[in-house]
């Protein structure tokens, strides 16, 4: 049989997905399951998203610019601008789901070999686009004492090699719920520029931001034009996951020179993701508010609830719509997987991702989970209670 491709055989499976067919057997034997481990919101699409593309009488479905329509483009500057960011239509190209951008990123600013510092625990998927462009991820551990701030400066230093490419964050962070604050941005900033670095900042959940605290953009640093790249995503913003749609942003013109190439070889972004798009950017902010508020109600229910459970620290998140739990376990893959194959409580279980797969340092994160807030209140509140309940008959048994 010809061979797979070290490459292939390297490219990590995703931690998130991973417990699926345990979950699929839990609901074969008619269990329910409250699937905390994923990002997807139950939140409501926009309707002025829904309604573009119900209304619109397409004869042909083409190709679009590999850079995106350049009406949404335009409008897309306008949302950036008024937030005060001095993005124009050039320095946009838009992409297939953030998850390409990022691809793009990587695929226009490293070779086979270099390196990457990100501090985690990270986005999985960052191991994965990695390994695909063949880069190596240098990581710095935040920590859960701190809820996951950025590290010390010194510690980045230490790992700057001429091999060192690029800085990637993820602001506010998925899985620790972080938000970097202006001083954090500032600092990274400075450093970049010191050793001519680039830094790509994953904002994709730039919205969620809680108790009226500012999300700092990578965007906002005027210094940073030649090294910044932004990568976004109508994804979470407008629970639109399966539309398909983000974005890679950068006044350097020499990225999106690049990064054109890429978008080029996959021709364009889908049609009628685009068209819904560039509709979801007329959104009211009652929209936001709204979400805005039901995340924050969610989040201090979570989190209340688990400081209630003996034994479990979480870091309180400040946006995005995750934590990381540290639970009294030894092994969460093991408990995760338990949890769907052997537990029940009045044949209800949950599932929770665990965290070891958002570190790139083995062995680390063992005894944490992600959990994330996308579930409406009395799913979140009987979650809580079944994972207590679970916790202790865990804990008897081993
Ligand atoms: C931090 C982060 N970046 C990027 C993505 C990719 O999102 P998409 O490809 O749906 O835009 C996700 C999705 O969950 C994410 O959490």
């Amino acid at each position: 049989m010809p061979k797979i491709s070290i490459k292939g055989q390297e490219m990590p499976e995703s931690p998130i997905r991973k417990l699926v067919p345990f979950a699929e057997a839990a609901v074969k034997k008619g269990r329910k399951i409250y699937q905390l481990n994923i990002g997807q919101p139950d939140i409501k699409t926009p309707q002025a998203a829904l309604d573009a593309v119900r209304n619109h009488n397409i004869e042909v479905l083409s190709y679009s610019h590999s850079a995106g329509f350049d009406t949404y483009r335009e409008k897309l500057s306008g949302y950036y601008q008024k937030t005060a960011l001095p993005v124009e239509k050039e320095d946009i190209i838009i992409t297939t789901g953030g998850s390409e951008a990022l691809l793009f990123a990587m695929g226009s600013i490293t070779d086979p070999g270099d390196e990457v510092i990100i501090p985690e625990p990270f986005y999985a998927n960052y191991n994965g686009f990695a390994t695909a462009s063949g880069v190596k991820i240098r990581p710095i551990q935040a920590s859960i004492e701190d809820g996951f701030a950025l590290p010390p400066i010194s510690e980045f230093e230490k790992l700057i090699t001429e091999k060192t490419k690029a800085i990637l964050i993820c602001n506010p962070g998925n899985p620790t719920g972080y938000l970097y604050t202006r001083e954090e941005v500032k600092q990274l900033a400075d450093l970049a520029l010191k050793h001519d670095l680039f830094i790509v900042s994953d904002e994709v959940y730039r919205e969620f931001a809680y108790e009226g605290a500012q999300h700092h953009s990578i965007m906002s640093i005027p210094e940073l034009s030649e090294n910044a790249i932004m990568i976004d995503s109508v994804s979470k913003r407008y629970s639109m996951c399966g539309a398909r749609i983000g974005c890679l942003v950068s006044k350097n013109k020499e990225v999106i020179a690049t990064a054109m190439k890429f978008a080029q070889a996959r021709l364009s972004p889908p049609t009628f993701a685009q068209i819904a798009s560039e509709a979801a950017l007329d959104t009211p902010q009652e929209y936001f508010d709204e979400v805005i508020e039901q995340y924050t109600y969610r989040r201090n229910l979570l989190v209340d609830g688990l400081e209630k459970i003996e034994g479990v620290r979480v870091a309180k998140p400040k946006g995005a719509f995750y934590c990381i739990a540290e639970l009294p376990i030894e092994d969460a893959d093991d408990f995760a997987r338990w949890l769907l194959e052997s537990f029940e409580d009045n044949n209800e279980t949950v599932m929770v991702a665990p965290a070891a797969g958002f570190y790139s340092t083995p062995n680390t994160g063992k005894n944490q989970v992600r959990i994330a807030y996308v579930l409406k209140k009395e799913n979140l509140e009987r979650s809580i209670n079944i994972l207590d309940k679970a916790l202790k008959e865990y804990k008897s048994l081993n």
